[in-house]
């Protein structure tokens, strides 16, 4: 073993290199929060391993998967990951919470930054990279959510890539560009899921390369660095701040398995660029901010909603080292910078408190399909969308069940007919979504219950006569 390490030291160096790193000095105290950068890289290596096994049976393609016309084979594949795949939903679950984890800790990370002055000379690079990490993360999950391509995705992403169109001067090319046409289609997934696979983890990669290297060349910034400042108490890296960024990095592992264990990513009904009546087009929560803000202005302020704003915003990040150059660190001596960023954070939770209170559930029934649902119009993609994994023409657990079809659902189950036309109470249909059919679980199984104005679109067109429209 000796030999091997001592064989490639001798070409590389790397032994020497590690060993250097490991007992360079660090500060004495620090906190956790210095080591959220840390634990951003922890999800980013979650993101790439659940993300190779995602991509093994995820198909990026808009087309009917033929044994059920209505369902995308994209659609079906994340059914497939999701209930076939051994430990797919966990994989799943594992790449959907990182994501969000990943936005929060990384916004944190700046925030902590900003708040120590860290970003001042001589970490004006740090500081870009780490503004363009935080963009491309941003990219990343717009990108990541429309490729189940489910209804929400799908007009989310519909409304997101129409914004583009506000660009100065490119605005019409770049829609087209990432839309691949006029519209959201199926040329968009493609090109989404070309950037979220392949550019834009590689721009991550090559960002964080940079940031990282200033981070080692640099070290841990001293809040008092200056001339003059009195000289710090400092360790080895190793053990003392290793072990500490390790509990940070289990503790961060600890919460991204307790919310994919506990919390199923979300999938509704499947995408359908035809159907204005479940159009709700929510964007992602970190995006809220904008879409709550377009809330308050007028229609013809959208531009300065969608591209000034957050064209400042960013601006302001990136001038921020050039602007901020005095050369003291502590809070307290830096009031105006501290209360500017106070306010701008306080604006940015306020309108994603908003969002959040404000946002519709997802796909609410339109008074129309409350009135009068149809099956095909109201029905079919809610069964099809959620129970077609187990009860589909292809089978699974349940073959010889289709409840994914007008014929299948009158036919019935195993145990008989599942729809006694006129009465939702004796329908097990229907009672099953409330788990009150004794000795069988509530549907669909292994998820939490359907939103409860779907169940009732399912009870209103069987007291409805259960036709086929
Ligand atoms: C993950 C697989 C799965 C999903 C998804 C699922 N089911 Fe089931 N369903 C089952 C299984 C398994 C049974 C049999 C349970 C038993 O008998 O113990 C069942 C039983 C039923 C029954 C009772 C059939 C009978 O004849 O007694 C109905 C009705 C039903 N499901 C409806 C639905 C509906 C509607 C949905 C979608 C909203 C759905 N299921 C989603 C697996 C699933």
């Amino acid at each position: 073993m000796n030999g091997i390490v001592k064989w490639f030291d001798e070409r590389t160096g790397w032994a020497k290199g590690i060993q250097e790193y490991m007992v360079h000095p660090v500060p004495r105290l620090v906190s956790p929060l210095d080591f959220l950068g840390v634990a951003a890289l922890f999800l980013f290596i979650n993101q790439a391993v659940t993300g190779i096994f995602l991509a093994m049976f995820y198909v990026p393609s808009a087309a009917s998967y033929a044994p059920h016309p209505s369902l995308s084979m994209a659609y079906e594949s994340i059914l497939f990951i999701m209930y076939k795949v051994p430990l797919g939903w966990v994989v799943r679950d594992l790449h959907f919470w990182g994501a969000n984890l990943m936005v929060i800790i990384v916004v944190t990370h700046m925030l902590r930054v900003f708040y120590e002055g860290a970003y001042k000379k001589p970490r004006e690079v740090t500081w870009w990279a780490g503004v363009g990490l935080i963009l491309i993360t941003l990219a990343l999950a717009f990108t990541g959510y429309l490729l189940p391509w489910d209804q929400q995705s799908f007009w989310a992403t519909a409304v997101g890539t129409a914004m583009f169109k506000f660009a100065p001067f490119l605005g019409h090319w770049l829609m087209t560009l990432f839309q691949g046409a006029e519209f959201t289609n199926s040329l968009t997934l493609t090109r989404f899921y070309s950037l979220h696979m392949l550019l834009l983890p590689a721009l991550l990669v090559l960002l964080f390369a940079v940031h990282f290297t200033m981070v080692l060349k640099q070290g841990m910034s001293f809040i008092e660095e200056g001339e003059g400042a009195p000289k710090q108490k400092t360790v080895p890296f190793y053990p003392y701040t290793a072990f500490q960024m390790n509990i940070v990095v289990l503790a961060t592992a600890a919460v991204l398995l307790f919310m994919a264990a506990e919390y199923l990513a979300p999938l509704v009904a499947p995408a359908d660029p035809l159907n204005k009546a479940m159009y709700v087009p929510i964007p992602l929560w970190y995006f809220f901010w904008v879409y709550q803000f377009l809330k308050f202005i007028p229609y013809y302020l959208d531009p300065v909603g969608i591209i000034v704003i957050p064209g400042i915003a960013v601006l302001a990040l990136l001038a921020l080292p050039l602007l901020d150059r005095g050369t003291h660190r502590e809070a307290s001596r830096r009031k105006p910078i501290i209360a500017a960023g106070g306010l701008a954070v306080a604006a940015l939770v306020w309108l994603t408190y908003l969002g959040f209170v404000t946002v519709p559930t997802p796909l609410p029934s339109t008074l129309e399909a409350q009135a009068h649902p149809t099956f095909s119009g109201t029905v079919e993609p809610i069964l099809s969308g959620n129970c077609v994994s187990c009860h589909g023409p292809t089978g699974g657990n349940m073959a010889g069940q289709d409840f994914t079809t007008y014929a299948g659902v009158m036919k019935g189950g195993n145990a008989g007919k599942v729809v006694v036309p006129g009465k939702p109470d004796q329908s097990k249909l229907v009672l099953v979504l409330t788990g009150k059919v004794s000795g069988v679980p509530s549907m669909p199984l292994g998820r939490g219950a359907l939103p409860s104005a779907w169940i009732q679109d399912v009870a209103k067109w069987v007291q409805l006569g259960a036709k086929n429209d």
